[in-house]
């Protein structure tokens, strides 16, 4: 029998590729950095499967280019703001998404941006690294207290509930949150309260972004939002880089409307080499690493080549995402 063809649009752990080339006819793209659109153009085409990643566009183009035959896009990470799920849904595409396993070591990277934020990890590493750390000093490099701080959570789903766990109980934080339906586990196990945005923003200490990034959520930090919270809060995006403003942050934080951000993700990623951004010691950016553990990546690939074998074999995917 003829083996279904594959587009594997980077390396992802061994083992799970392994088990997905004993199957198909597979192409890996081998490079370090992702296909350039003419690249992927050319390798989607004649397709019945693509595994894609966070940084590759899957379009009407890529659909259209790959061919009628294209059964399924598995994406190897939970969001799939990169796929344009309508258009392939009303190609009889099925797309694919890896949710559940990467919410605690998603969680473990916003928890450390909170730290690493209030307590000015990144100019305090500089220092020794430059050589510039001359004494104890008393007033240097002071931070924020975290104990009994009050934290927003932007978008009660998994990895803000896993947040909010860490904090109210390592932490003693008081738990404010927004979700388009109230939660009753974080209420009942964390004390947690359901606020609109405005509320969220005036109150928390730490406001951490977990909402889907769509276009109702484009900017959702934007100039008027960064102005509504404290002079001393922190933002925390572990999420997806769009959903703020960065020329707004960028200003944010060098006039002191707020104190200080956590950033794992950026738009663009990366950040483009004279961004100011990166420049401002108050703002610790991470290579959005939020998944990056040996484990997580791994059961991410495993759930990644199950969604793409259902798919090509006509059965329900696993993690199907649906428009
Ligand atoms: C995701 O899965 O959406 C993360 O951003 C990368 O693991």
């Amino acid at each position: 029998m003829v083996k279904k063809k594959v587009f594997v649009c980077r390396r992802i752990p061994a083992a799970a590729l392994q088990r997905l080339n004993s199957e198909v006819d597979m192409t890996v793209w081998p490079a370090e950095l992702p296909p350039s659109r003419a690249e992927l153009l050319q390798h989607v085409k004649g397709c019945d499967g693509i595994l894609s990643l966070l940084s590759d566009r899957m379009d009407a183009e890529v659909f259209q280019q790959a061919g009628p035959q294209l059964r399924v896009v598995s994406n190897y990470a939970v969001g799939f703001n990169n796929i344009d799920v309508r258009e392939a849904h009303s190609r009889g595409i099925r797309v694919g998404n890896t949710p559940g396993v990467l919410t605690e070591a998603t969680a473990d990277i916003a928890a450390g941006l909170i730290l690493a934020t209030a307590r000015r990890f990144s100019e305090s590493i500089d220092q020794v690294r430059n050589l510039e750390w001359k004494t104890w000093d008393p007033l240097g490099l002071l931070g924020l207290d975290l104990k009994g701080a009050t934290l927003g959570i932007v978008g009660m789903g998994r990895i803000g509930m896993a947040l909010a766990k860490r904090m109210h109980f390592g932490w003693d934080m008081n738990v404010i949150y927004t979700a388009r339906t109230e939660k009753p586990d974080a209420e009942s196990l964390l004390n947690a309260k359901r606020v609109d945005l405005a509320t969220l923003l005036a109150n928390a200490d730490i406001v951490s972004l977990h909402a889907d990034y769509n276009p109702s959520t484009h900017h959702l930090i934007n100039s008027s939002t960064l102005a509504m919270m404290k002079p001393n809060a922190i933002l925390i995006n572990t999420a997806r880089g769009g959903l703020i403003d960065q020329d707004a942050l960028y200003n944010a934080l060098k006039d002191g409307t707020i104190w200080g951000a956590g950033l794992d993700v950026t738009d663009p990623e990366p950040l483009p080499d004279d961004s100011q951004l990166r420049r401002l010691p108050r703002c610790l950016i991470l290579p959005h690493i939020g998944s990056a553990t040996i484990e997580t990546r791994q059961a991410m690939a495993d759930i990644a080549v199950d969604n793409l074998l259902a798919g090509l074999h006509g059965r329900p995917l696993p993690h199907e995402v649906r428009p």
